[in-house]
């Protein structure tokens, strides 16, 4: 019988329009011989022990519902296989990983974190005094703007660009708060609003395609045009880019070792390590994207293939 796959979704509507990947990995998979069905992960009917895998693509809503997410992970771990492996999303989970990825060298943007209105405030100022005791990330001087965001958090939910002195960033910060969450204040790259973000895909641990996502967030709070637009571009990476991609794969071994993900699921199916350049030049990281990532197959010949030959290498072992 053909190997049954599950691809783990949240209910909402849009979800189905949004997840762009799903067409074309479908057609992927079953030109592989894979039958492949969607799957809400808080569905009580899903019964999980008939999958083969279960792979976790568009559980969006995860940030709204993060502990019941992660008691259906247990859940799910317990009567099939499930990738990215569930050590990895628990860490993957909360932006703090954003610090042990700094600790193992790999560059990434000015990040505070604040569970407190005061400590919020304090992250703005340490930002804006450059690189103080309570930043982790590149030393970065002349910093006018941040971005504050929840440390759980995906589609730029609860996310903003701010002046350094706008109220509003803390407004920003005390909503995050309010909701239960916990704050990260980033500096503020300006090459995201003027070119965006670089996204480099990683299908087992190799380069599998790139593109640029466009600025998102207007100053001030809210969105550029005033709308979430994600607007996807093929591009190539540059060799720093590439360079830090696979670097954060590679400070996974070592961060695996202190947590739970055995060595025997790295290579990573697949993640996606989301770089801007700093004023200086400097390659960082924004966020690696390692459990529910859009990956944006169409925007690159091959990738929806080449996704669909690691899931079914992953059923054969
Ligand atoms: N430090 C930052 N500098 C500039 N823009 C940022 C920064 N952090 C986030 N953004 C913008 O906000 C968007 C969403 O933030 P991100 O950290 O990618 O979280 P998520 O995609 O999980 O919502 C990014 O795609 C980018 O456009
Ligand atoms: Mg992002």
């Amino acid at each position: 019988m053909s190997p049954l796959v599950a691809w783990v979704t949240s209910g909402d509507e849009w979800v189905a329009v949004e997840d762009v990947d799903r067409d074309p990995v479908f057609a992927a998979l079953e030109a592989r011989g894979l039958h492949v069905e969607a799957a809400v992960w808080d569905d009580p009917a899903v019964d999980w022990a008939r999958f083969d895998l279960a792979l976790l693509r568009a559980p969006w809503d995860y940030t709204e519902h993060t502990p019941a997410f992660l008691a259906w992970l247990d859940h799910a771990d317990g009567l099939t296989q499930v990738l990215n492996p569930p050590g990895l999303v628990r860490w993957n989970l909360d932006k703090r990983y954003m610090a042990d990825l700094d600790r193992a060298g790999v560059a990434v943007v000015p990040t505070a974190f604040a569970t407190s209105h005061d400590e919020a405030a304090a992250a703005v100022q340490a930002l804006a005094a450059g690189h103080v005791p309570g930043v982790v990330g590149v030393a970065l001087d002349g910093i006018d703007e941040v971005v504050v965001k929840p440390t759980v958090s995906a589609g730029s939910r609860n996310t903003g660009r701010f002046a350094i002195g706008d109220p509003a960033a803390l407004d920003l910060a005390a909503v995050i708060l309010d909701g239960g969450g916990e704050v990260m204040v980033q500096a503020c790259i300006p090459s995201v609003a003027l070119e965006g973000e670089r996204a480099v895909v990683l299908v087992d641990g190799a380069v599998s395609h790139v593109f640029r996502k466009g600025p998102i967030l207007a100053l001030g709070g809210g969105f550029v045009d005033g709308t979430y637009t994600e607007d996807i571009t093929p591009a190539d990476a540059t060799d720093a880019e590439l360079a830090t991609a696979l670097k954060v794969a590679a400070a996974l071994v070592e961060i695996g070792r202190d947590r739970v993900w055995p060595d025997a699921w790295l290579p990573l199916l697949y993640g996606r390590i989301d770089l801007v350049v700093l004023p200086d030049g400097t390659t960082a990281l924004l966020e690696a994207e390692l459990f529910e990532p859009a990956l944006f197959v169409h925007v690159a010949p091959g990738a929806a293939d080449r996704f669909a030959a690691a899931v079914a290498a992953r059923l054969t072992r």
